[in-house]
C-alpha cells in the first residue's frame, strides 16, 4: 500500500501512522487496555528507575491522578477516541505544563521512560520510531527552563530509537 493510498495509515509527509492505536490491539476495547497498558509501564518505569528520579520528582507523590488524566489525553494523541478534551476543555499542554521547571535534561528523561515502556509494549520497531518522534516534538515544545550554558542539550541528545 503506498503512502499516497487514502486508505493508508500513514500520510504522505511523513511515514508516522495517522491511528497509531491500531497497533494496540485490535478491538476499541483492547486497544483502550493497550493505551491504560502503555501508561502503566510508563509511569511504573519513571517511579522505580532511579535514572529518572529528575522528573519523577516534578509529580506528585501519587501517581495515580497523573496517570488516569495521561490516558485520558494519550487515547485521542494515538487516533482513538477524544477522552480528554470533554472533561478537562483543550489540553493546552505547553500551558499546563508551566508550573514545572522542564529543561532539555527533563525532556530527555521523560522520552527516554517513553521509549523503554514503548519498546516493553512490543509494538513494531516502525511504529515505535513513528511515535517518537511525534513524542519528541511534542517534548522539546515543553521545555520552559534554560539550560546550563555552554551546554548542548538544547540540541536532540536522545534519539528517537532511545539509545
Ligand atoms: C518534556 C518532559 C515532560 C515532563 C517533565 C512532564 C511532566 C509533567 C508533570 C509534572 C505533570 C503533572 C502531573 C500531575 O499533575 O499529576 C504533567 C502532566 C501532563 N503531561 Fe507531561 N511532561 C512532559 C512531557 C509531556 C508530553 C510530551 C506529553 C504529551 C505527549 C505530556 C502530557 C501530559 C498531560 C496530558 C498531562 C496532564 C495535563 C493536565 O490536564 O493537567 N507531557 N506532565
Amino acid at each position: 500500500m503506498s503512502n499516497n493510498d487514502s486508505t493508508s495509515n500513514t500520510s504522505s509527509a511523513d511515514a508516522q501512522p495517522k491511528t497509531p492505536i491500531v497497533y494496540f490491539g485490535s478491538t476499541p476495547e483492547e486497544q483502550q487496555a493497550g493505551v491504560r497498558k502503555l501508561v502503566d509501564l510508563f509511569y511504573d518505569e519513571m517511579d522505580q528507575n532511579p535514572s529518572f528520579g529528575r522528573i519523577r520528582k516534578l509529580h506528585p507523590v501519587h501517581l495515580d491522578h497523573s496517570r488516569e488524566k495521561f490516558y485520558l489525553f494519550l487515547s485521542g494523541w494515538l487516533g482513538g477516541p477524544d477522552l480528554y478534551s470533554p472533561q478537562f476543555g483543550h489540553p493546552r499542554l505547553r500551558m499546563r505544563h508551566m508550573p514545572f521547571p522542564i529543561s532539555s535534561e527533563d525532556r530527555d528523561q521523560w522520552l527516554l521512560c517513553m521509549v523503554s515502556a514503548l519498546r516493553a509494549m512490543q509494538l513494531p520497531e516502525k511504529v515505535i520510531e513513528g511515535l517518537m518522534l511525534s513524542f519528541f516534538r511534542t517534548a522539546d515544545w515543553m521545555r520552559n527552563k534554560p539550560d546550563p550554558e555552554g551546554s548542548a542539550k538544547g540540541l536532540n541528545t536522545v534519539s528517537i530509537k532511545g539509545e
